[in-house]
């Protein structure tokens, strides 16, 4: 925390890295963060209760993707250098959608949400794609029911689909898949 001449107290900025050096302390901080996510309720693919072994798995499809240049890892750490946020990019392969990026895995530490930091994160995510050759727009999907809409919209992205009852998260509990989708000026 810093604390300014009124007395308010700001959160230190988080430190964001494009394509960070894969290390064994990165991965399991990404693992980490993901695990803690997930089970503060967190929308990024899994339903609580998760283990890290249970994420391992999709983690190492990201990391196999990152390899082999397909997708890359945007990542957020905190004053101590511990993963704080992270966010994939994943390219299209289709010929005729390569002017455009999939968001995917958009995550804050739940210690650190509400601070600003997911503002931060989408902010160097667009900054760093507009620095991608040929790509003038980030797409995402969220999951409904989370006010996911509302934070991303906050951020500068319009909703322009929605599928009703796509994403099953419990019997019983079927949740909207939104389209979201940012245009790189
Ligand atoms: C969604 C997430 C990345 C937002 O990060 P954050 O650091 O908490 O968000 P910020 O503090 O930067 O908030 C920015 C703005 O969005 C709003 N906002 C954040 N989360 C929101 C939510 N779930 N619903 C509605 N509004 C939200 C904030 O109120 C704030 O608005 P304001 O400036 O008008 O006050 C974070 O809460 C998170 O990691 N959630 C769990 C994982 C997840 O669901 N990720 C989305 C995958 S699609």
């Amino acid at each position: 925390m810093t604390t300014r001449g009124n007395g308010y107290t700001a959160p230190v900025p988080l430190t964001f890295t494009l394509d960070p050096a894969v290390t064994p302390a990165l991965r399991a901080g990404v693992l980490d963060l993901w695990t803690d996510v997930s089970n503060a309720r967190g929308a990024v693919g899994f339903v609580p209760p998760v283990t890290p072994e249970e994420i391992r798995p999709e983690l190492v499809r990201h990391l196999v993707a990152m390899a082999e240049g397909r997708n890359r890892l945007l990542v957020g750490l905190d004053e101590s250098g511990t993963v704080a946020a992270t966010a994939f990019f994943s390219f299209n392969t289709h010929r005729l959608m390569k002017h455009w990026v999939w968001l995917y895995t958009v995550m804050v530490h739940p210690k650190h949400q509400g601070q600003g930091y997911g503002r931060d994160l989408l902010a160097a995510a667009a900054a760093e794609a507009r620095g991608f050759d040929g790509i003038t727009a980030i797409r995402l999907t969220c999951r409904g029911g989370h006010g996911l809409e509302d934070f991303y919209g906050s951020c500068g992205y319009r909703e322009v689909g929605r599928v009703p009852g796509a994403i099953r998260v419990a019997p019983g509990d079927d949740r909207d898949d939104i389209t979201m989708l940012l245009t790189l000026a």
